[in-house]
């Protein structure tokens, strides 16, 4: 089969048009697979920033296609464990250390293979697992979001910010965004969030004072030194839920904030089976669709990966 392989670290990858197909193994299907969609996730592991790499391996987590004449997408997340509040020791993700969807065949447990929603397209449901899963929990799960709930989204322009702010904006919440571009920030305006702030400006902190003053809930992944910043824009009893570590360690923190305004921050990891599920039921309630950027045939996976570590809400999907 055709697949895009990873054969070591810090090398582009190897479009292999005669990869072996995965064996059948016991409890898992085989899904032919039309699309792929790539995330952060996979870039990182190209560039040896995350944990337990093991090469050569078929990346990609998120990808939709055919079990028998039905047409799915795959939960990426394997072996949650059986606690809500928490992944086991077992947990894993598709796309490393087993094979992913960057391929024209994955076996992936059945259990986390689901129909995919009637309104989306098979290339629209490959840009949806794991951003999905990652977005539902972090802000519904983790963060309780009410549709009283005055939230903040930073980094607007991130695949997982994205359906964050459409979950968001779908329970009626005032949402309020941030991003380093002010066309992404127009375009959350139209979308129907309240007020907006650049992250490069000095005072960006100080311009959403200005509009809400503070907020119940901010939804973050980037970390770094804007997250004091964050914390402090948060009212009593406010809840910051943190997904991601782009910008690097937290450089300093009070503890007398974090205290005295009686502060939930929370961290936030993928989902569990019930998460994916609940985000699947919300999306088709409220018919929401991931948006969808450039589309690269298999055979051009490096520049596609090159695209997408550009950024941008817009999913870079792979055309298997
Ligand atoms: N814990 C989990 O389960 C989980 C799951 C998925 C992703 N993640 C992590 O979450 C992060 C985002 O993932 P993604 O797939 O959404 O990535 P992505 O689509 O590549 O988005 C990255 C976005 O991060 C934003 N960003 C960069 N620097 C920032 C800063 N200083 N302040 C605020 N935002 C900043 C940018 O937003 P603008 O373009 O608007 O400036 C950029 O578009 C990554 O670190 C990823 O590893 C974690």
């Amino acid at each position: 089969m055709k697949a895009l392989v990873l054969q070591a670290l810090h090398q582009p990858l190897s479009f292999v048009p005669d990869y072996p197909e995965p064996e059948q193994i016991n409890n898992h299907r085989i899904v032919r697979l039309n699309y792929a969609a790539i995330n952060r996730r996979d870039i990182w592991i190209q560039k040896g920033q995350y944990a337990h790499i093991r090469v050569p391996v078929i990346l990609g987590s998120d990808g939709s296609g055919w079990l028998d004449d039905k047409p799915v997408i795959i939960n990426p997340g394997f072996n949650w464990g059986n606690k809500e509040s928490h992944q086991g020791e077992n947990f894993s993700i598709l796309g490393m250390p087993l094979n992913g969807t960057f391929a024209e065949q994955v076996s992936v447990p059945e259990n986390n293979i689901y129909p995919l929603p009637n309104h989306l397209s098979l290339k629209e449901g490959a840009a949806l697992p794991l951003a999905g899963v990652t977005a539902w929990r972090a802000l519904f799960t983790r963060g309780r979001i009410t549709p009283k709930d005055r939230v903040l989204i930073t980094g607007i322009g991130g695949g997982v910010a994205h359906l964050v702010m459409k979950f968001a904006l779908a329970v009626g919440a005032q949402v309020s965004v941030t991003s380093s571009k002010d066309e992404y920030l127009e375009r959350a305006l139209k979308q129907g969030c309240y007020s907006m702030a650049n992250y490069k400006e000095k005072d960006w902190a100080g311009v959403l004072k200005s509009k809400v003053n503070s907020f119940d809930l901010i939804v973050d992944s980037a970390g770094g030194a804007a997250y004091t910043s964050l914390v402090k824009l948060l009212d009593f009893g406010g809840r910051l839920v943190s997904y991601g570590g782009t910008t690097g360690v937290i450089p300093a923190l009070s503890p007398q904030i974090i205290f005295w305004k009686q502060l939930n921050l929370l961290g936030s990891t993928m989902g569990s089976p019930k998460d994916f599920e609940d985000m699947l039921d919300f999306v088709r309630k409220h018919e929401i669709v991931p948006e969808i950027g450039d589309t690269f045939p298999l055979s051009q996976g490096q520049t596609a990966f090159e695209q997408a570590e550009l950024g941008g809400h817009r999913k870079i999907v792979l055309e298997i």
